[in-house]
């Protein structure tokens, strides 16, 4: 399957979804890719697959000159309304419309598993980066990442299939643990590549949860909305018995969340 091509077609449309919901779930990891970036004043940032712009937002009150690019036109449109002192721009890894050596610092907060190619993604990154600048990339790490998870996890529980349209795997599930997230950066030519794990508890009504990953992920929302009405109620019914368990005061799931951050000096 084309991932790129899939990429590209699922994440039209849902943006506002994105931003309402899921957007807060990878706020969490914004401070520590930019303490890790060393992002400061007038720091030429690349916010690389910026979504609705989380990491630029945080950048931009760090006084940094911030970059904001995306694949997704909506996403970018979003972040140029929001944010008019960042500039804007549509572009896709691996292929950039950026000069060799423009930014000081690169922030990719969980793009690299939505590319098709990350190792020419890191690559096409390590070229736009200064000699000496700073790449930080974050990604999702499995099964301890509860708050999706549960998802796919639902979707097995109830008997369903993975649909033939939706990949089950990319070509950066590989890398998602520490080690080889750190290879891929090395492999692209980056130097002192490391990959550090980020944890915290995600707390939200559980059937507000589902309605935000189902609308604003591509391939675990895409997953479960690509089965018939009958199937999505039994893999509703596995979620509701998942999420039961992590039921705290209220009506609120407090949900284990963790993250990989790699990062490594052109
Ligand atoms: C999970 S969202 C992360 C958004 C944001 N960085 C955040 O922290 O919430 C992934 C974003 O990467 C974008 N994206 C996917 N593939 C891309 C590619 N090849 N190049 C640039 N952006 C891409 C999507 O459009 C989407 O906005």
């Amino acid at each position: 399957m084309d991932v790129d091509a899939f990429e590209r077609a699922a994440w039209e449309g849902r943006a506002a979804a994105y931003d309402r919901g899921f957007a807060r779930l990878t706020a969490h990891t914004v401070e520590a890719v930019l303490n890790s970036a060393a992002a400061g004043p007038r720091t030429r940032l690349l916010d690389i697959g910026c979504g609705p712009g989380p990491v630029t937002a945080a950048a931009l009150t760090l006084g940094a000159q911030v970059t904001a690019a995306d694949a997704d036109l909506d996403m970018v449109e979003l972040v140029a309304r929001r944010h008019p002192h960042a500039q804007v721009r549509v572009a896709a890894l691996p292929g950039l419309p950026f000069p060799d050596e423009s930014f000081d610092a690169v922030a990719g907060n969980f793009v690299i598993e939505h590319t098709g190619d990350p190792v020419a993604a890191a690559a096409e990154l390590h070229r736009v980066l200064r000699p000496g600048g700073t790449i930080v990339l974050t990604c999702w790490t499995y099964p301890g990442n509860r708050a999706v998870a549960v998802f796919s996890e639902a979707l097995r529980a109830a008997g369903a299939e993975h649909p033939a349209g939706v990949p089950a795997e990319t070509p950066f599930s590989a890398h998602a643990e520490p080690k080889p997230f750190a290879r891929l950066l090395t492999e692209a030519g980056f130097e002192g590549a490391a990959a550090d794990i980020l944890r915290w508890t995600h707390r939200v009504d559980p059937d507000a949860w589902w309605a935000d990953v189902l609308a604003g992920t591509t391939r675990t929302g895409a997953a479960i909305t690509g089965q018939d009405a009958a199937t999505i109620d039994r893999i509703k019914a596995e979620y509701d018995r998942a999420a039961a368990g992590y039921v705290t005061a209220g009506d609120e799931v407090a949900l284990p969340a963790c993250a990989l951050l790699a990062h490594a000096v052109r």
